[in-house]
């Protein structure tokens, strides 16, 4: 039996989920039920209420009792700060050292990619962003706030070890899969030290590995490249920002925030599975989110729990959808999330 638990978040991080949670379901009766399910109401709303961001224990709780954390969204304009946010989200990935955020960039059907005559061989990279350091680690602070003289201080924290783990488990997943080259990205031309550090331990990784090919692009080109070449990615591995950014340009390639997944990793921990987007607030309970995305990270989800087959299952589902048209408008459809969800159900 796998635990997982289940939180949907804020604004169409509940649209979504509810649909990813259809397909899981049907899944899980294929399955025999081998998957069990747990709802948490952590997110704005709470927070609103009773002043509860991630609830005192919680990640003890998930640590122990459940192999597997499915998220929508966080965020809601009531907490402008996004304190909640930043407890939940950023909370589970660092308090369960999630060091490996992997976002697959992979086009589905040729009319979902705005770029012209790419094929479905021609975007199928993935991006494995450091989750647990960089410019994420909150240190820094103000001197003489709010007057003409005011500072600002916002620090990166880069550590070999971090460094190390998430460029070798990118080099690990590319050999694993058969995969031929990698690629590092960074700022080291501004960024000397950070960029100093991920270079040297770059090289160093890569002596380790002289089959594979391997280059370095720093992040502006990179972006440049994602969109020129697509195709001559195959496994990107970068730091926890340059990540954030580069994988929203990732989901615009797919067809948009919409069809994005993706899995916050640690292969000794209860991992994390949430899509690329966030809450979107104006679409929230509207039915016009995308649920794709979350259905395609459900996918990850129950591969990285062992059940490939019924992974595939689900991305196939998707596809079908996708060439039947039966998708929300964002990507070109006609339809409602709660119909695509039921498409993608009655698909599996
Ligand atoms: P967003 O991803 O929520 O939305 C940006 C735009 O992308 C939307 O306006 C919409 O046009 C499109 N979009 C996103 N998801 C979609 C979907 N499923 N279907 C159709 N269209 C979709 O980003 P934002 O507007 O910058 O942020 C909104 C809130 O979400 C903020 O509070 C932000 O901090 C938060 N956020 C949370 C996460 C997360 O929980 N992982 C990720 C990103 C942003
Ligand atoms: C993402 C989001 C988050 C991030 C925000 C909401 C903190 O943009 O998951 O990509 O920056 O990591
Ligand atoms: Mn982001």
């Amino acid at each position: 039996m796998k635990r997982i638990a289940v939180i949907a978040g804020d604004g169409i991080g509940v649209d979504v989920t509810r649909e990813a949670m259809k397909v899981l379901r049907r899944v899980n009766d294929v399955l025999g039920r081998q998957l069990e399910f747990v709802e948490f109401d952590w997110g704005a709303e709470k927070y609103l209420r009773e002043g509860v961001s991630l609830p005192e224990g919680a990640l003890e709780m998930l640590r122990k009792e459940f192999n597997a954390i499915f998220m929508g969204a966080m965020g809601d304009p009531r907490v402008p700060n996004m304190r909640h946010a930043a407890d939940i989200l950023l909370g589970i990935r660092f308090g369960l050292d999630l060091f490996a955020n992997v976002r697959p960039v992979r086009l589905l059907h040729e009319k979902l990619c705005p770029l012209k005559k790419v094929g479905l061989d021609q975007l199928n990279f993935t991006v494995f962003r450091e989750n647990t350091e960089g410019a994420y680690v909150s240190v820094g602070g103000v001197f003489k706030k709010g007057t003409a003289d005011e500072i600002a201080v916002q620090e990166e924290i880069h550590t070999r070890k971090g460094v190390q783990r998430i460029i070798e488990y990118a080099f690990e997943f590319a050999r694993k899969q058969g995969l031929t080259k990698v690629c590092m990205s960074d700022k080291s031309n501004v960024m000397q030290y950070s960029g100093g550090l991920w270079q040297r331990v770059f090289q160093d990784v890569s002596s380790r590995y002289p089959q594979m090919k391997t280059w370095h692009l720093y992040v502006d080109a990179l972006t440049l490249q994602m969109v020129r070449k697509p195709h001559e990615f195959q496994v990107i591995v970068t730091n926890n920002m340059f990540g954030d950014i580069v994988t929203d340009l990732g989901a615009a390639l797919q067809g948009g925030l919409g069809m994005a997944a993706s899995g916050n990793i640690n292969p000794n921990v209860t991992s994390m599975f949430e899509p690329v987007h966030g809450s979107a607030p104006a679409y929230a309970g509207k039915n016009t989110a995308n649920p794709m995305g979350a259905i395609l990270t459900a996918a990850m989800m129950i591969d990285y729990l062992g059940f490939a087959d019924a992974a595939k299952s689900v991305e196939n589902a998707v596809i079908k959808c996708v060439n039947e048209d039966k998708m929300t408008r964002d990507i070109g459809g006609s339809l409602g999330t709660r119909e695509v969800g039921d498409a993608v159900a009655a698909a599996l």
